[in-house]
């Protein structure tokens, strides 16, 4: 996987059909993802409960573009092996899960994954400075993790300015989560994101058995970016 600040789509498959997983995901990379997006919460570090490595196994032969593993759990480490072994190509981890962060950023990349850090709205970009040389990823949270469909917080976009010029020349991606629609996603990448994640703007009105929805949710994010 090359690295490029390109703007990529990551649906969020929290706002797919639970029963149906593997065809959702089939379906929504036809549309025109770029990633999958896969919310892992445990209902102890986020208030809601969605489903560990099993299911992600499960929906590992199903992705053909980058399976991207958010998890909203503590505590982390114990389980970053098996995230691993379930085919993850990204595991991202909160900062605020834990007192290690930098242990566990060591724990993914050795593990073979590329290293995600994600931020609460609550914390400053400043908290990811002392590991950006070991993260691939920084996801900064633009809703309160726990729950797709809510409103995007406008005060989250400074931040996206201040972690792109920490950043530098590092080939690091910035992701963007919650939130995200034609009227908010020009807004971020105009402060320096790359990955964008879309849960309900991408998957709303459509289904496994009418897709294009899907499409034309994809191509309106898109559309407003380069417009
Ligand atoms: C929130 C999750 C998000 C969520 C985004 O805790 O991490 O990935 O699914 O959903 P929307 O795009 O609906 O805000
Ligand atoms: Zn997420």
């Amino acid at each position: 996987m090359s690295f490029d600040r390109s703007l990529k789509i990551a649906p969020s498959i929290l706002a797919a059909d639970f029963a149906n997983f593997g065809a959702e995901i089939q379906a929504v990379e036809a549309q025109g993802a770029d990633w999958i997006h896969v919310d892992v919460m445990d209902g102890h570090f986020v208030p809601n409960i969605t489903f560990g490595p099993a299911t992600c196994a499960a929906i590992r032969p199903h992705i053909r573009t980058v399976m991207d593993v958010h998890l909203m759990i503590a505590p982390v480490d114990p389980y970053i092996d098996a995230f691993a072994a379930a085919g993850a190509d990204f595991i991202t981890a909160h900062v605020e899960a834990g007192p290690h962060i930098h242990r566990t950023l060591q724990a993914i990349r050795g593990a073979g994954c590329k290293a995600g850090v994600a931020l609460n709205p609550g914390t400053l970009a400043e908290a990811v400075a002392p590991l950006l040389d070991m993260v691939d990823m920084v996801c900064v949270m633009t809703v309160n993790p726990g729950f797709g469909g809510q409103k995007f917080i406008h005060a989250c976009v400074d931040k996206v300015r201040t972690l792109r010029s920490l950043i530098g020349d590092r080939e690091i991606h910035i992701e963007i989560d919650g939130g995200v629609d034609p009227a908010t996603a020009p807004l971020v990448r105009d402060a320096g994101a790359d990955v964008l994640v879309a849960g309900s703007a991408v998957f709303r009105g459509g289904s496994v058995s009418d897709p294009s929805p899907y499409g034309a949710n994809i191509r309106a994010i898109r559309a407003a970016v380069t417009a």
